[in-house]
């Protein structure tokens, strides 16, 4: 396959940036895009040019850091597919593909197609941990969990902090993310304890870093690779309301 990519190139947060044409030859259907990256980025740097910057690690779905805009879709044009597990299989010879990196303000532009995303690791920071007193492990089944909860919990456990549900999002909103990671805890008996505290504390810091408000468009739950569903917003919103009437003492 021979495709045509428009990759946007930027050297740091404070260059212009612009879309550069690359041509991606001799392609297999069977490479995943990141690897067709690779074969870009190969001819690239024997050509002595800079290779395009784009952030990878585990290249299964699960790490996290992957992602950027495919013709306009965080993630590319597969529903519930990460950019490192989506296969060239799923796009024509002679394709013409649009490259942009996250669009967001709480994620500036570090070089290329890559983002900082620590924004996200400080909301986690805020609050998104159970605190434990140190001793042995406890038994694994002492305490029981109902079917229904352990299946929720485990649905928005599913979250790996990628980014796309803000990029996707005109208003650039961290709900899906923040309200994923506030219900996996609160769901469970452990998480019980600093739930209306938790909320609260993440909440505010999702709104202290630059990312918009959530207006129920539904976007983010279209293009998360992990099929998060808007309900975990529903929840977190519940929970911030509640420990906002209980501060005042309602
Ligand atoms: S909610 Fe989905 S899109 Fe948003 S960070 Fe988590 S996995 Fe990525
Ligand atoms: S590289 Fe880990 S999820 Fe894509």
């Amino acid at each position: 396959m021979n495709l045509t990519l428009h990759v946007w190139r930027q050297k740091n947060a404070n260059d212009k940036g612009k879309m550069v044409k690359y041509d991606a030859k001799g392609i297999s259907p069977e490479m995943s895009f990141l690897e067709m990256l690779d074969v870009v980025n190969e001819d690239l740097i024997t050509r002595g040019d800079d290779p395009i910057t784009f952030e990878h690690d585990c290249r299964e779905g699960i790490c996290g850091c992957c992602g950027f805009m495919i013709n306009g879709v965080p993630h590319g044009p597969q529903r519930g597919t990460t950019v490192c597990q989506l296969y060239m299989r799923h796009f024509k010879d002679g394709d013409v593909l649009y490259l942009e990196p996250w669009r967001a303000k709480a994620f500036p532009v570090i070089k290329d197609l890559m983002v900082d995303r620590s924004a996200f690791d400080r909301i986690i920071a805020a609050g998104g941990y159970v605190s434990v007193a140190t001793g042995s492990g406890p038994d694994g089944n002492a305490i029981l969990i109902p079917k229904e909860a352990c299946d929720c919990a485990m649905d928005a456990a599913a979250c790996i902090g990628c980014g796309a549900c803000v990029a996707s999002c005109p208003n650039a909103s961290a709900s899906l993310f923040t309200a994923a990671k506030i219900s996996h805890l609160g769901l469970l008996p452990q998480g019980q304890p600093e739930r209306m505290k938790r909320a609260e504390a993440m909440v505010a810091q999702m709104n202290k870093e630059a990312f918009g408000s959530c207006t129920n468009i539904g976007e983010c739950e279209a293009v998360c690779p992990k099929s998060i569903k808007l309900e975990v917003i529903a929840r977190m919103n519940r929970d911030f309301i509640k420990a906002s009437l209980l501060d005042r003492g309602e």
